[in-house]
């Protein structure tokens, strides 16, 4: 849990608020959380459902783990604490994001439930898509698209989720894909149906 550092702080409420922003974008903010082993096709299915979303005029947005990392989260590592730190920073993002209208998605391992959950705590409820990115952990090593499963069989990569950091699949999510069996377009379409189906976005005419 993050401590709470700062003493001295008073919010401040906006003027225009989040329905204010929803209007003039026509749209529902929410989160759209993907999550699942690397390799399992998180990103790009995350980037296949923002096209989707894009091309029905909504305004989106792609929180990426491999990007994040690069920047706003590039002092953690991946550690227990550190993902959970990576974690609950992407979750608050994700919230300010939603907080703007934006419907954000992301794609990060987030291996830990209770992870997951607190970021879910976040989001107003309804808002919180939870996709669980459903890959075997072999098929994942077969694909092996940046070489890190290799890596981490041979103990050069250390904690790497799979092999020798654990991975706690989703109990409940709003959605399962499993994406050695459906397609990129049956994958999108199906996370797509769910938003549709519980009135986040309008079915495509
Ligand atoms: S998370 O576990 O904290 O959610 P995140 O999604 O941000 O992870 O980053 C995962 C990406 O970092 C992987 O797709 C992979 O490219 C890279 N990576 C590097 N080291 C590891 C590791 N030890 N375990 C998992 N992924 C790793």
């Amino acid at each position: 849990m993050a401590q709470q550092k700062a003493t001295n702080i008073t919010w401040h409420e906006a003027i225009v608020t989040v329905e204010d922003r929803e209007r003039l974008l026509n749209q529902k903010g929410c989160v759209i959380w993907f999550t699942g082993l690397s390799g399992s096709g998180k990103s790009t299915l995350a980037n296949a459902v923002e096209q989707l979303l894009h091309q029905q005029n909504h305004h989106t947005y792609v929180l990426d783990g491999d990007n994040v990392r690069h920047g706003l989260n590039k002092n953690l590592g991946f550690s227990p604490e550190d993902r959970e730190e990576n974690i609950r920073r992407i979750g608050e993002v994700a919230k300010l994001f939603a907080d703007a209208g934006t419907i954000v998605m992301t794609a990060f391992i987030s291996p830990y439930r209770t992870d997951r959950d607190q970021a879910r705590e976040l989001i107003a409820e309804g808002r919180f898509v939870e996709v669980f990115v459903d890959c075997p952990l072999d098929v994942c090593e077969e694909r092996d698209t940046k070489g890190l499963y290799k890596k981490a069989r041979a103990g050069e990569i250390k904690e790497f989720t799979g092999i020798s950091a654990p991975y706690e699949s989703p109990l409940d999510p709003e959605v399962t894909v499993n994406t050695a069996e459906l397609s990129l377009e049956e994958s999108a379409q199906a996370v797509i149906a769910s938003l549709v189906k519980t009135g986040l976005v309008p079915a495509d005419n």
